[in-house]
């Protein structure tokens, strides 16, 4: 079944329906899902879904944007929660330069997002990036910390296919989502065609970057169907077998049995 490795289901644009959205999705051929954090909030709603539902884990972190609230008395909070049975990575972590143009706040965000990723690396966990308009940085920073140790994925991958092969040079695994549906994403269609198959892990970051041909609306983990339909096609794969092999990766890449 599908395994959404990325999702945000705590968002409020699931307050109406949320309940009646994660107790469907398995009727769509999704079996398990990975709540990421963007922040503490976040982090703690993401244990809450994964304490509620059986085939929701959750992943806690703090974003690049959201760095403003970690400090020495919040850090802790991480420190302790990545022992929670359901909580299988570290994420979402990382840099954020499209959003950030301030060059101390940036210096703040490379300092959080070594912390974090060596609280993971400390606790041989997997971690999940966020890395916008960072490339150079996030690379220099993962090898660094010997980001080849660990399990690692640069979600929603966004950048050139030379920088894929680089990532991918290091172990790290490349998520893909809504976006390689797009027809104005040809970088991706390319990376997503000759990548590695088995570094490949599906995503939504739902409720946000819906595919086509919902493009705009709200996301959730069933419209991953329209990103194996395009992968299939791209690399002339059966859609059964796409989604099984990712499901391994998946299952691989978090220690999920
Ligand atoms: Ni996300």
């Amino acid at each position: 079944m599908i395994f959404d490795t990325h999702a945000h289901y705590d968002d409020d644009k699931f307050d109406d329906d949320r309940e009646k959205v994660l107790t469907g999705l398995k009727d769509h051929g999704v079996g398990t899902v990975v709540n990421v954090g963007a922040d503490l909030k976040t982090s703690e709603n993401s244990l809450y879904l994964a304490q509620k539902y059986p085939f929701i884990y959750a992943a806690i972190g703090v974003h690049p944007s959201d760095i403003a609230c970690l400090d020495e008395d919040t850090f802790p909070w991480l420190k302790k929660h990545v022992h929670d049975p359901k909580v299988v990575a570290v994420g979402e972590i990382g840099l954020d330069y499209y959003w950030e143009k301030d060059d101390g706040v940036r210096r703040l965000q490379r300092a959080w997002f070594e912390r974090q990723f060596s609280l993971a690396y400390e606790e041989n966990m997997p971690v999940i990036i966020h890395s916008r308009e960072a490339a150079q940085d996030t690379y220099d920073i993962l090898k660094s910390l010997h980001a080849e140790d660990i399990p690692v994925v640069i979600h929603c991958f966004s950048y050139s296919e030379e920088m894929a092969e680089r990532f991918l040079d290091m172990g790290c695994y490349l998520g893909i989502g809504g976006v390689v549906t797009f027809n104005n994403a040809k970088k991706l269609k390319e990376v997503a065609k000759n990548m590695p198959i088995d570094k490949l892990l599906l995503e939504t970051d739902c409720p946000y970057l819906a595919p086509e041909p919902n493009r705009g609306k709200r996301n959730d983990s069933t419209h991953i169907n329209y990103v194996v339909d395009e992968i299939a096609a791209l690399r002339g794969m059966d859609r059964e077998e796409v989604i099984d092999i990712t499901e391994k990766n998946a299952r691989r890449f978090y220690s999920i049995g």
